[in-house]
């Protein structure tokens, strides 16, 4: 079976702690893969190798499509569509909606003009058609900071999804944001997934994980402990099988 992304045999060691031991992961097409794992299990270590930030000890392989990639730098990790949305740097506060969009990647008139309508025009058609912003308060020139913390998160997620980005992985975006905004910010992952494309989504909460995952991998300690469809396990398994592994380190 090929994967999108598949990594095998990877670990990470700093000094003397080792965040990751031999973890084998991967991503299908179209797959919603929830991270699940207590402070420190390694989640954000395995986040950076994938986007090229951390490399990882020797020893590992990761592919891409079936294919081996030598080295993962963050511009390799973007040239083949790996995003990555944080809440807090995904946008620049003071600036308009439209901007926040296309920025780094504006849409340009001949001779380098800037298509100024056409990046409002093209904002307001993904408000509608993607974010689920119907107020009339949000256009495409309000500034994000007016913005809530799950519509920002929308925001990103679009962007990302806009420019084609093939993989969208979220670090916790659920961090910090009300019980509504939370719900937001799980329906803007649900839209990666119906818009076809696929993501790794990091966060604490069993209960914001599981209704969007397809599948569910948990890491413990720098390892994955197991991985469970989410279609073969209830929430309350699932639940139950996460009190055990805290508890012994391990999942039988
Ligand atoms: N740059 C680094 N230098 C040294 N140690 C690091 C570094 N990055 C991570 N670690 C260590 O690796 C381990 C895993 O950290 P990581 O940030 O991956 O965990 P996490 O699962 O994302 O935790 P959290 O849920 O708190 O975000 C921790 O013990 C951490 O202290
Ligand atoms: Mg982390």
């Amino acid at each position: 079976m090929e994967y999108l992304l598949q990594m095998i045999n990877i670990s990470k060691t700093f000094g003397e702690v080792q965040s990751l031991r031999n973890v084998n992961f991967e991503v299908g097409y179209n797959e919603v893969v929830g991270l699940l794992g207590d402070n420190g299990a390694g989640k954000s270590t395995l986040v950076k190798i994938i986007t090229g930030y951390h490399r990882p000890d020797p020893g590992g392989q990761i592919f891409w499509k079936g294919q081996p990639v030598d080295v993962m730098t963050v511009a390799k990790a973007r040239e083949l569509g790996i995003e990555v949305v944080y809440q807090e740097r995904a946008l620049a506060d003071q600036q308009s909606l439209w901007r926040n969009i296309f920025m780094g990647r504006e849409l340009c008139h001949r001779f380098g003009v800037l298509d100024v309508e056409k990046m409002r025009r093209e904002t307001a058609r993904l408000m509608q058609s993607h974010m689920g912003f119907t107020s009339k308060a949000i256009t495409p020139d309000s500034t994000v900071k007016t913005m809530s913390g799950g519509e920002r998160q929308g925001v990103a997620i679009v962007r990302a999804l806009y420019f084609q980005a093939e993989l969208i992985i979220l670090d916790e975006p659920t961090m910090g944001l009300s019980l509504s905004e939370t719900r937001k910010a799980l329906d803007f992952v649900k839209g990666i997934k119906e818009a076809g494309k696929s993501a790794i989504f990091i966060d604490h909460n069993i209960f914001h994980v599981y209704p969007v995952a397809d599948r569910i991998v948990v890491l413990d300690r720098g390892q994955v402990k197991g991985q469970f469809l989410k279609d073969q396990i209830t929430l309350d398994e699932l639940i139950a099988k996460l009190q055990h592994v805290a508890q012994t380190g391990r999942l039988e």
